[in-house]
């Protein structure tokens, strides 16, 4: 029988425990702080942002489940066994919502939304224009799951569209790849709208400052849905008053809950959504993890394993 040790603060537990139940009904689902020692069966964590010290204490544990796709929030932990296996999460819903949200925040800007709805509170009637999407460039920092998922949901649209990441890749489906720090002025020189779908590593932190924002062309719009470390905010903010960058969409921030008093809330030219941009979904969810699961007792290597030397 298959133990699944669940940490999730804030949220109800049951839609998880029903979730699980309608995929396999054998399974027994913990929820925290019901958490059992017992090295009868496989016994597997499912966490988000679990206290530090926490999974260390159940050496019964054979993998740790990430209840999303970034697992910067259990790598914060320390005195995390090195031997343990952890697994990102990549079912189909992270996905799905992924898309949906680039899609919407590449159009806001691309359609100049930021600019029009401001223009709507001062009761201003003044036409503004945008390029064809064939003629705007898109281009995407991270191509994993979730960078190709938001590929796959912008080229019907006719967009032109690169990628930015760490290892080479052949063009496919039109899109042009950029790999490593060597390509990133490059590639971010040919952006018209970026979109930041980055884990969050030693590498990935700051990554664009006054120095990298600059080579971006100007008018450029910025989309994050990463990880808020990745951007200097004082250099966002400049960028955006001297107009460099046209507009930002802002997903994820450095200190979440973005403070009540931060500029970012009322800056004219910056969305700002509470961190929702892809919500990892029960069922699906459940399903992937169950499937990851039989696969490690068969011996083979799981889905999205965390690889500890590169950080994701
Ligand atoms: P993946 O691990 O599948 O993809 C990560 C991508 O980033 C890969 O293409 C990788 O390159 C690239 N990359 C990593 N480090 C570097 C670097 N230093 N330089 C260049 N490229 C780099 O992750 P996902 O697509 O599943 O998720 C991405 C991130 O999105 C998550 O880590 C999480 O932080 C965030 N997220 C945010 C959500 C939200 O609601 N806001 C929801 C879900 C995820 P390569 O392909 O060469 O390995
Ligand atoms: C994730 C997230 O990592 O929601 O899945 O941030």
């Amino acid at each position: 029988m298959t133990r699944i040790l669940f940490y999730l603060d804030g949220f109800p537990h049951e839609p998880w425990q029903k979730a699980f139940q309608a995929a396999d009904p054998s399974v027994e689902f913990l929820s925290y702080p019901n958490w059992s020692r017992n090295e009868n069966g496989p016994t597997y964590a499912l966490v988000w942002e679990p206290p530090s010290g926490l999974i260390r204490e159940f050496p019964n544990i054979q993998a740790v489940f990430s209840l999303g796709a970034g697992v910067d929030h259990i790598l914060e932990d320390d005195s995390l066994p090195t031997s343990v296996p952890v697994i990102r999460m990549g079912d189909d819903g992270l996905k799905e919502g992924m898309a949906e949200y680039v899609l919407m925040n590449v159009l806001m800007h691309h359609r100049h939304m930021p600019l029009l709805l401001n223009q709507q509170k001062n009761s201003t009637w003044k036409r503004v224009f945008s390029r064809p999407a064939a003629n705007t460039r898109v281009g995407i920092m991270g191509y994993g799951a979730l960078g190709r998922s938001a590929a796959a949901a912008l080229r019907p649209l006719g967009y032109e569209i690169a990628a930015w990441s760490n290892s080479p890749k052949s063009t496919e489906q039109g899109v042009i790849h950029f790999t490593g720090q060597s390509a990133l002025k490059e590639f971010l020189g040919r952006t018209d709208i970026l979109i930041c779908l980055l884990p969050e590593t030693e590498e990935t932190q700051g990554l664009l400052n006054s120095e990298t924002l600059a080579c971006l062309p100007e008018g450029a719009a910025v989309i994050n849905a990463g990880r808020g470390s990745l951007i200097d905010i004082d250099a966002l903010i400049h960028a955006l008053d001297i107009g460099h960058i046209s507009g930002a969409t802002l997903d994820v921030v450095p200190e979440e809950p973005l403070a009540q008093n931060h500029p970012l809330w009322r800056h004219n030219k910056v969305i700002i959504t509470p961190h929702i941009a892809a919500i990892t979904r029960t069922q699906t969810a459940a399903n992937y993890i169950l499937d990851n699961i039989r696969k490690m007792e068969l011996g083979e290597p799981p889905q999205n394993m965390l690889d500890r030397k590169r950080g994701y």
